[in-house]
């Protein structure tokens, strides 16, 4: 007889769950003690569905130095896994994959001085971890963070970016990081009104992050809608900047956030 294999997740608890708009929550779970996880990586979380689970990724959006496991999600229409988030609530128990994965890691760029953030939707998650992180404010000179979403109502971060001046592992660098929101289908005051890709190629993007960007001195991360990352690569691209690989250094690394 051969003994069954340790499971692969454990189960955790649910501590809370707000919605902040009717597609847009997040929620927070117990942290096993074993759980270790990299700024920027996603966790597997699942349920027990059927005869079956299922399992789906999200990125963590807490510190890595955090008690607890926070997460952003957006409810899809029609999804299975929406469905089973759209009722969460305290006390609920869910399943974590004990391996926390990705490459989207600001210490794998060996250099540079400015780090821009892009992205759309729930792709704002990875980056939420990463800015909580004292060793990317000590390391970068400018941080920039451009978050694009349809609806104004959908920038459910603004406050909590803002506390970073308050963080006490982050007050005295805050100066560095300038917050750019965009909202492509209706008129925002205080943010942009076209899509990433085109921001960039028009120059509107760089002005509103009043930085000039280079291939010495800037480093991008995207993350988001997968048309959005193809598309915002190839404005890099013919921008003159690389995909960043360990062997071969460039300017951007990206992941599909769906
Ligand atoms: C590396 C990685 C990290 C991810 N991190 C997050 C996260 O932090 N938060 C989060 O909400 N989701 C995240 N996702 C997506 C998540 O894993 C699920 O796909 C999503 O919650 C929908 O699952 P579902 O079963 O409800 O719908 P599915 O049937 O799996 O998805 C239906 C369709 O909805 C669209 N879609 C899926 N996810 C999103 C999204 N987040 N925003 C907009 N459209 C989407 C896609 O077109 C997809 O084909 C991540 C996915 C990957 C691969
Ligand atoms: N947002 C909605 O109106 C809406 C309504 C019903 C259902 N849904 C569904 O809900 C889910 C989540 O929607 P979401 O709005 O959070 O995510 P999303 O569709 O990824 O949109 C987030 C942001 O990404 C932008 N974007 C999309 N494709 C892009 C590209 N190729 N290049 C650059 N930017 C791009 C969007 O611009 P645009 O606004 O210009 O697309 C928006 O600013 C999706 O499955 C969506 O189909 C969305």
């Amino acid at each position: 007889m051969t003994a069954a294999p340790e499971a692969k997740y454990t189960e955790e608890t649910v501590l809370w769950v707000k919605h902040h708009t009717p597609k847009l929550m997040t929620f927070a779970i117990t942290r096993p003690e074993a759980y270790r996880f990299a700024a920027g990586q996603f966790s597997r979380l699942g349920f027990h569905d059927g005869e079956g689970f299922i399992w789906r990724a999200y990125s963590v959006v807490s510190a890595e130095y955090a008690d607890t496991l926070e997460y952003f999600a957006v409810l899809i229409e029609n999804g299975s896994m929406s469905a089973k988030l759209a009722v969460l609530k305290e006390g609920d128990k869910i399943l974590l994959d004990k391996t926390a994965t990705g490459f989207l890691l600001p210490e794998r760029f060996p250099d540079g001085k400015d780090l821009i953030l892009l992205c759309t939707g729930s792709g704002i998650a990875p980056f939420l971890s990463i800015l909580e992180q004292p060793e990317i404010w000590q390391r970068f000179e400018h941080i920039r963070l451009a978050h694009s979403v349809s609806y104004a109502d959908e920038l459910i971060f603004s406050d909590r970016i803002a506390a970073l001046a308050e963080h006490p592992l982050i007050d005295e660098h805050f100066h560095k990081l300038h917050f750019v929101p965009v909202v492509t289908r209706e008129a925002a005051d205080g943010a942009l009104g076209k899509r990433l890709p085109e921001l960039l190629r028009n120059g509107e993007l760089s002005d509103a992050m009043k930085l000039t960007f280079t291939p010495e001195d800037t480093r991008f991360m995207v993350c988001g809608n997968p048309a959005m990352v193809k598309d915002t690569f190839q404005a890099l691209m013919d921008m003159g900047f690389a995909m960043h690989r360990n062997r071969v250094p460039g300017q951007i690394m990206m992941e599909n956030g769906f």
